[in-house]
């Protein structure tokens, strides 16, 4: 089936979240005349970064992470939840940092953070529907912005993203941290190298049990239990198809040069029947209690299959429900060999001639090793010490601020971010129509064709001493 940007903007159905927030047509975002591609953008540099954190849950590790990095301030916080303000405050002066200015008291209290003139960059940790009204009026405030995933649930947020990021020159970021792991840079370092040889498939997933935080009480009081106002079990038990799509996703983009080089051309995908999320529910609630009774129109899996114009697949998965260990597979297979995770798996053969029947552990260790990518090298045991999901988290805040003091272009850009979370309303159509085949939007414009791949990053410690982070 063929389908176009307007096809999908027919009934309330497939309408936005900014939309649906906004209660306006989703027609209304477009921007008839923006001002010209982003890809290799770079804006001036920062001599200090200063940021202003809106959603204090995973957002309050980004308070303390971006706290630590040299050149980088956090000015402004904002929740609805006045626990969570007290938490990040508590944790500034029992750490010794200057208290940021507090935005709270109203559903729109992040709209004066946006407005403020002490903040450089908008970023934003709050549930889902919040991610793109957020972003596009901090970039409609002159601010740079670094979304958490999914950064858009619609095509129509997709598209006013990168046409917003377009027409006001400013970074537009979705903060996608399994790009710095450890595996997936080394993943990324063997494809660079060539070692792998021609990229022809990947897999990807996210398979993370998470029924206990879906169907958790939020004590606002304690600012803790499960998600703030049940957010994802809510948007669960409306959608279909994969609405968390970027984890796995992201790193297998970036090793097969998505958008700078190749592109994705359509995608074919099929939803499993639900069953974990309603008899988690009955048999812990009882049949009669709310949870009990709730309908979740999300499968427990999702399997969702790319085609990219130069003739590779993707497979990417998505399971929340299901009582498995967690995985995102992270797999990458080309000419030359194979690298795999969940457990670690990495073969490579000596040409295009040399088989892989076995994963050799001792072998695959020393290739980790000896390809560990340099950002790795450099800075990984150091991001181990300061945590967030094994370091990831605080490379990604380090490469953002790094890039923003130097005036350098981020690592993943506006369209990296549409592309990937056109997967949410796209796998959604295909999956409540029988698998069809829908064309992935090309959100570059025929950029992907020139742009540069993303090449091995790192921090040059001239710039930006790390020595002094304890
Ligand atoms: N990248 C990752 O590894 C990762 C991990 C966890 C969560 N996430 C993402 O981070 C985001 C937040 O998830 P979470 O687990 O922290 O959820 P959460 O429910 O724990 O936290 C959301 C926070 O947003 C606040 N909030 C809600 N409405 C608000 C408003 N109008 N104004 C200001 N604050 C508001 C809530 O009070 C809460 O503190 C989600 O998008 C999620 O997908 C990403």
């Amino acid at each position: 089936m063929k389908s176009n940007r307007r096809e999908f903007l027919k009934g309330a159905f497939w309408m936005g979240a900014t939309a649906a927030l906004a209660g306006c047509s989703t027609g209304a975002l477009r921007i008839s005349r923006p001002g010209g591609l982003m890809q290799g953008f770079a804006a001036a540099p920062l001599k200090k970064v200063r940021v202003g954190v809106i959603g204090l849950g995973r957002g309050f590790g980004g308070v303390q992470r971006m706290f630590q990095i040299p050149g980088t301030e956090v000015t402004a916080i904002c929740d609805i939840v006045p626990r969570r303000i007290d938490r990040a405050l508590e944790w500034c002066r029992k750490n010794g940092k200057k208290a940021p200015k507090v935005y709270t008291g109203n559903e729109e209290a992040w709209k004066k953070l946006c407005d403020s003139d002490d903040v450089d960059l908008v970023y934003n940790a709050t549930p889902w529907l919040l991610h793109t009204p957020i972003a596009l009026y901090a970039m409609n405030a002159g601010k740079h912005v670094a979304i958490e995933v999914p950064a858009a649930l619609t095509l129509d947020d997709c598209w006013a993203l990168v046409e917003t990021a377009e027409k006001t020159r400013l970074h537009c970021m979705q903060l996608e941290n399994c790009c710095y792991g450890e595996t997936e840079l080394l993943a990324l370092n063997l494809a660079r190298k060539g070692l792998l040889g021609d990229l022809i498939h990947g897999e990807a997933a996210y398979i993370h049990d998470l029924r206990e935080y879906c169907y958790g009480k939020f004590d606002k009081e304690k600012g803790a239990g499960g998600y703030y106002d049940y957010w994802r079990l809510n948007y669960n038990k409306d959608h279909a198809g994969n609405q968390y799509e970027t984890h796995g996703l992201g790193p297998i983009c970036q090793y097969m040069n998505i958008n700078r080089g190749d592109r994705f051309d359509y995608l074919v995908s099929v939803d499993s029947k639900q069953l974990s999320f309603e008899k988690y529910a009955k048999a812990k609630f009882g049949p009669d209690s709310w949870e009990g009774k709730m309908k979740v129109q999300m499968g427990n899996m999702n399997t969702t299959v790319i085609k990219t114009v130069l003739g590779r697949t993707i497979m990417v998965q998505h399971d929340v429900a299901s009582p498995r260990p967690y995985s995102r597979l992270n797999l990458i297979s080309g000419t030359k060999g194979i690298l795999c995770d969940y457990p670690f798996r990495v073969a490579l053969a000596k040409d295009e001639i040399e088989s892989c029947h076995v994963f050799d552990k001792e072998n695959g260790e020393k290739i980790r090793k000896e390809h560990m990518h340099p950002l790795w090298a450099q800075a990984g045991e150091l991001a181990k010490k300061i945590g967030g999901h094994g370091g990831m988290d605080f490379l990604m805040d380090l490469r953002l601020s790094y890039c923003l003091q130097n005036g350098l272009p981020l690592d993943m850009d506006v369209y990296d971010l549409a592309s990937w979370c056109s997967l949410g309303e796209l796998t959604e159509k295909s999956a409540r129509n029988r698998g069809c085949s829908l064309d992935v939007p090309d959100f570059t414009k025929g950029g992907w064709k020139t742009a540069k791949p993303l090449g091995i990053e790192t921090i040059d410690m001239s710039k930006l001493d790390i020595s002094n982070i304890s």
